[in-house]
């Protein structure tokens, strides 16, 4: 988009570094007993928050990622969940987190979890950095969540718009603009 907009921050890298270490222990006290737990970014979205989340974990796990996309470079989301790469990784009988940036409608991770569901895991729970709950248009909710947040446009954290600002430490609000306030 070439609509002008600028960046407040909304929630800050200490606020979610703090979050984090506090899900990690309950994830943690979750898979206890696991030998090995297998950790499913969702990308690209999720790529900085799994990151913080594997390295807060004292367990010891595997990394794979899963690319299901349903919004392009648009702001709107689309009903249609292309599965665009799958994981490398045998997940029947193994301990599976899934790990979200954003719930919105929730078509995404509805989609990923019949997925992996049919492929029999041991355990699947989910974790989201974000929930949007008066978005949603699926009925789903992740077994975690880091924080929930009103229906605002939301980048950082791995999160983008037109595929920027993924790189922004912080969780950001998009707040567009008249051309001459930029
Ligand atoms: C975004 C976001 C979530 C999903 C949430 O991903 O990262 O994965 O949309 O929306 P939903 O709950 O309405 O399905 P996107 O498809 O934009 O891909 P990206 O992660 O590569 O940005
Ligand atoms: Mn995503
Ligand atoms: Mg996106």
């Amino acid at each position: 988009s070439k609509r002008p907009y600028v960046i407040d921050e909304m929630i800050s890298a200490k606020q979610i570094a703090a979050r984090i270490e506090s899900l990690a222990r309950e994830i943690e006290f979750e898979f206890g007993s696991t030998d090995k737990l297998i950790v499913v970014g969702l990308l690209r979205g999720s790529f900085v928050f799994i990151a913080d989340i594997v390295r807060e974990l004292g367990l010891p796990v595997e990394v794979d990622f899963l690319e299901a996309s349903s919004y392009g470079n648009d702001m709107e989301s689309s009903r249609e969940v292309r599965i665009l790469k799958d994981i490398r990784g045998e997940i029947e009988g193994r301990d599976v987190l899934v790990v979200e940036d954003i719930v919105d409608t929730g078509f995404t991770l509805t989609h990923v979890l019949r997925l992996l569901k049919g492929r029999n895991p041991r355990k699947l729970r989910t974790i989201a950095l974000l929930d949007k709950p008066s978005r949603r248009e699926a009925d789903v909710k992740a077994d975690w969540i880091g924080f929930e947040i009103p229906d605002e446009f939301v980048v950082g954290y791995g999160i983008d718009y037109a595929q920027r600002n993924r790189n922004l430490p912080f969780i950001g609000k998009v707040r567009f603009v008249d051309e001459d306030e930029v």
